[in-house]
């Protein structure tokens, strides 16, 4: 018997969790759905059955209640909750920023590093979004040797929950700081002493763990800008080793969850309209960086919501449950 909680099934994040779990339909033989006390007896449809989503409280793991849990509900919540679910025989994988970077807890992108998450102390951390993305395409090169990493990123207004999207609905500024209607906001979570944002630390030090490698040079500079769903991203990248720039194309285009699209001739590079709702991550634009040696840029997009959040998630979670039952 498999037990699993989902952490904030009402939210954008959670609810995609749902959809992705029913479309994978994983050996789990029970689901609860929590969330927080304004959602309580709220009814919501899954796996065609009607589910009442339970208030999430200090008692809600009692038991050794579930073998597994994945959390969406804000960083606080997590921080709270993941620890009291571990000590009760959980596995919770969590989607918030609060213990990504702690030495004790995997950070894990299946593509790139899954052997971590079976060295799990009962929570594991899904990485920030943009970083899902940008590490598969890293991963896919880095038998070039790389060097420096530079992230542009355009980052969707979903990636900030149901507040941000009413923001670019309706012209308002109550999630952003300015309207995100015809702007890009250069800021996206809070700033840093160093001038930097935290989403740009994020970017930059997930990308160093999941990899596994501190002598990676890497700077990111973060904005959100008007667009629904599905992050953009240009990494630029200089390798120790010399490239070609077919063999890039071949590499990336036979890589797990790696879909290329760059045909400049006939328009086609990636789109968010054309991520939207896939589980993969798009590239194109691949071409060389003429202004350094081994230099190379790149255009990726992917489902911020779906492969950047709930979609990883639950891969991870496919994998747990796979290894436990033997498969
Ligand atoms: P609720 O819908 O009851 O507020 P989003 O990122 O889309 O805004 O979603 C946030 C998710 O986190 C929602 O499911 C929300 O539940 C949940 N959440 C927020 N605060 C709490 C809390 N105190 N306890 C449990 N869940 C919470």
């Amino acid at each position: 018997m498999i037990t699993c909680a989902i952490v904030g099934a009402t939210g954008l994040v959670g609810s995609t969790f749902l959809k992705v779990l029913e479309e994978k339909n994983l050996n789990i033989d029970e689901y609860v759905l929590l969330a927080s006390k304004r959602s309580k007896g709220k009814v919501i449809k899954f796996l065609g059955k009607d589910f009442i989503v339970e208030e999430l409280n200090e008692h809600s793991f009692d038991n050794n209640r579930f073998n597994f849990a994945l959390f969406s509900a804000g960083g606080d919540i997590s921080k709270k909750y993941s620890p009291i679910a571990a000590k009760n025989g959980c596995i919770v994988i969590d989607n918030s920023s609060a213990f990504r970077m702690k030495s004790d807890v995997p950070l894990v992108v299946p593509e790139v590093n899954i052997e971590k998450a079976f060295e799990n102390n009962g929570i594991i951390a899904n990485p920030n979004c943009s970083t899902i993305q940008a590490v598969v395409i890293l991963n896919a090169l880095k038998e070039y040797g790389i060097k420096r990493v530079i992230y542009s990123t355009y980052q969707a207004v979903s990636g900030a929950g149901h507040k941000g999207i009413v923001d670019l609905e309706e012209n308002t500024s109550k999630k952003f700081p300015y309207k995100i209607v015809n702007n890009c906001l250069p800021h996206i979570d809070v700033f840093l002493e160093n001038g930097y944002t935290k989403e740009e630390v994020k970017m930059i030090e997930e990308t160093k763990k999941i990899l596994n490698d501190d002598s990676i040079k890497i700077t990111a500079t973060c904005a959100r800008v008007p667009v629904m769903n599905c992050h953009s991203e240009s990494i630029n990248i200089e390798f120790r080793d010399e490239f070609d720039i077919l063999e890039i194309k071949q590499k990336l285009n036979l890589c797990d969850g790696i879909v290329v699209l760059d045909d400049i001739a006939k328009n086609i590079y990636p789109l968010n309209t054309f991520a939207n709702g896939k589980d993969e991550v798009f590239v194109g634009r691949i071409r060389r960086d003429f202004s350094v040696k081994n230099g190379l840029n790149i255009w990726c997009v992917a489902d911020n919501i779906r492969k950047g959040a709930a979609t990883n998630a639950v891969q991870i979670l496919e994998k747990l449950i796979e290894r436990r039952l033997g498969n």
